[in-house]
């Protein structure tokens, strides 16, 4: 948590703020969460078009077991990543991530800029693994994980449940941290965005 706040240069030189997540963010989140296109926002875990989603989202903050952390710029939210540990059990060495940005702000690098400060919490936190769950609609992202080292462990049919009730597979990859760290540090710096003297 020492990094933040932090300026970050996206992969066209837009200059936004990362830091995590702060109770007084709660109607900047529900913008950000407005501004999704309705047929993403289907596919996403929560029903982000409800208010109480990012008042709970917000009131609930527990750094320890979910770090959320914002791109900001001119107080507006362009983007948002989470690291996601179990409070307790035997997946304690476990984290998962998930992450959304403004349809404005894509293919700029902001998720994997995200990604990585996040990679880098959880190592600093000791978790070992680090485990994506991409539904059908996410397919196009499977790849960008591989090149990292992600490999595919399960694939389930019908898992997932969308909000208009929908069914879809979902798919799990898993990397080992540090490799996914190292692998993110390759593929920014080939970029020539973030990451560069860390
Ligand atoms: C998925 C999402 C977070 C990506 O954000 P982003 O800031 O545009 O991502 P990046 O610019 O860091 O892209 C990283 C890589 O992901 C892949 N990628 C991202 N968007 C893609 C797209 N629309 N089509 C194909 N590949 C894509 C590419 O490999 C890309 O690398 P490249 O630009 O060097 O080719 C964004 O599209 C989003 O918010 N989507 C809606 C929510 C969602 O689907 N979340 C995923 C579930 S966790």
């Amino acid at each position: 948590m020492k990094d933040f706040p932090q300026q970050t240069a996206l992969r066209d030189g837009t200059t936004v703020e990362f830091r995590p997540l702060a109770r007084e963010d709660e109607k900047a989140l529900f913008r950000f969460f407005s501004r999704l296109p309705e047929k993403e926002r289907l596919y996403l875990r929560e029903d982000v078009a409800d208010p109480d989603t990012a008042k709970r989202w917000c009131e609930e903050l527990d750094y320890e077991t979910v770090l959320p952390i914002v791109a900001m710029r001119k107080k507006r939210i362009f983007g948002l990543a989470s690291l996601h540990r179990p409070a307790r059990g035997w997946s304690m060495h476990v984290g998962g991530i998930r992450a959304a940005v403004d349809p404005s702000m894509r293919r700029k690098s902001m998720a994997s800029l995200l990604f990585w400060e996040l990679l880098k919490e959880a190592i600093e936190r000791g978790l070992e693994i680090i485990s994506i769950e991409l539904i059908d609609k996410h397919d196009f992202l499977a790849q960008f994980f591989e090149g990292l080292g992600f490999r595919r462990e399960a694939e389930m049919d019908g898992l997932v449940v969308d909000l208009k009730g929908g069914k879809h597979r979902l798919t799990i990859l898993t990397n080992d941290t540090i490799t996914a760290w190292r692998k993110l540090k390759e593929y920014l710096r080939e970029r020539g965005v973030g990451a560069m003297g860390q």
